[in-house]
């Protein structure tokens, strides 16, 4: 099957007693035995629900992978993966990262014996420069967030197999339609499915994919053991959303080059980053190995925060809200909003500051979205 094909169908077939296209909603708590140690496959739904279980299978199958484990949310996704580790180890993380996950570990998994060295992946050197002993991990958001800074999945790749290091890759930004990571070596590949996966702002959930037998045992059962499996509906949403992902992402593609052009040649705006503009320090690793550059765009104007804050202020299309990746355009204030327990000294030193805005660019008509920008830069 071709790849559009299998965002549509994923792995289910009509259901087999009705001929619903839709696959049904298995929103049960547990399942009745046939006789005592003989069930139909499912015993419990913090183990296995029919409804996730089509999710994780369509999910593995758009990301080119054999399994897939889903999660109520991103970040359980991105605990699940650090249980695969224990006290004493290190892992080494991308400097940009979502403030939740730099968040969860820093200060909750430090408290637990675990240590991590932030550095720039941007040069895969830095990588292999942190490799202690202990380290048993490299975590890479590309692009990142907010910075949509592009890490070279194979150079990392060479050395975390060398240095036989878990591999795990952050693509929430990607998404399979534009990047997949297993081609590069990569154990695990993480979605925020809260994301442009369900792309219609509609649930919070997560999911990780693997080829690896032996951590999708490892995964799913913590995935059991834990409890923070996502419920039936959402996954259904979910399977719901994925059907357009392609639609969907080829115009967020397509809007954000128009948007980012646009931003490039604004008198107010003092610095644009998106992967597509020649001028990001990324673009050649992006186009080497993404098949197009997504909808994220991060931009600082000129008048600096007290601008940013009346640019985000004054917009009416664009909403000011968390999250990204629906099909609303979305305004964001990294600052005091998704990375707002990010430290400022720390957010400075990555080359983020207090003025940054970011746009996750819906799929509207895009003259709106433009129109929208430019009614609100006359306050900025
Ligand atoms: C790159 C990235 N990873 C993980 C997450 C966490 O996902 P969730 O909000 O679904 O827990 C986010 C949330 O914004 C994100 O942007």
């Amino acid at each position: 099957m071709k790849f559009d094909t299998t965002i549509v169908r994923g792995r289910s077939e009509p259901d087999p007693t009705t001929g619903a296209i839709i696959p049904p909603l298995y929103q049960t708590a547990t399942y009745v035995l046939e006789e005592v140690g003989k069930d139909k496959g499912f015993d419990y739904t913090r183990s296995s629900n029919p409804t996730r279980q089509m999710l994780e299978e369509h999910l593995a199958a758009i990301e080119g992978g054999r399994y897939g484990v889903a999660f109520s949310s991103g970040m359980a996704s991105v605990d699940s993966c650090l249980k695969l580790l224990g006290s004493g180890d290190h892992v080494i993380c991308s400097d940009d990262v979502y403030g939740g996950t730099s968040r969860h570990f820093n200060r909750l998994l430090v408290n637990y014996d675990m240590h991590f060295s932030y550095v720039d992946s941007q040069d895969a050197a830095n990588v292999e420069a942190a490799i202690r002993p202990e380290t048993k991990m490299i975590w890479i958001e590309t692009p990142t967030n907010p910075l949509l800074r592009i890490t070279d999945l194979d150079a990392v790749g060479k050395i975390a197999k060398e240095h036989e290091l878990l591999y795990v890759v952050d693509s929430t930004f990607a998404t399979p339609v534009f990047l997949k990571p297993l081609e590069y070596g990569v154990d695990i590949v993480l979605h925020s499915t809260t994301k442009y996966l369900s792309g219609h702002n509609q649930l919070i959930g997560g999911a990780v994919i693997t080829n690896r037998d032996d951590l999708f045992e490892r995964l799913k059962f913590i995935q059991k053991t834990v409890g923070a499996v996502p419920g039936p509906f959402d996954c259904w949403l979910t399977i719901l959303g994925l059907k357009t992902l392609h639609l969907r992402m080829q115009r967020h593609w397509e809007n954000a080059e128009k948007v980012a052009a646009y931003l490039e040649g604004h008198a107010k705006v003092a610095k644009v980053t998106y992967p597509g503009l020649v001028s990001h320090p990324g673009h050649q690793i992006a186009a080497e190995q993404m098949s197009g550059y997504s909808g994220m765009i991060s931009f600082e104007l000129k008048g600096g925060l007290e601008s940013g804050k009346a640019l985000m202020n004054s917009v009416e299309l664009c909403l000011l809200a968390e999250s990204l990746g629906s099909v609303e355009t979305m305004i964001t204030h990294p600052a005091t909003m998704t990375h707002a327990e990010v430290p400022q000294e720390e957010r400075l030193a990555r080359g983020f500051s207090d003025g940054l805005v970011r746009l996750s660019v819906g799929v509207e008509d895009p003259n709106d979205i433009i129109a929208d920008l430019e009614q609100a830069f006359k306050n900025a």
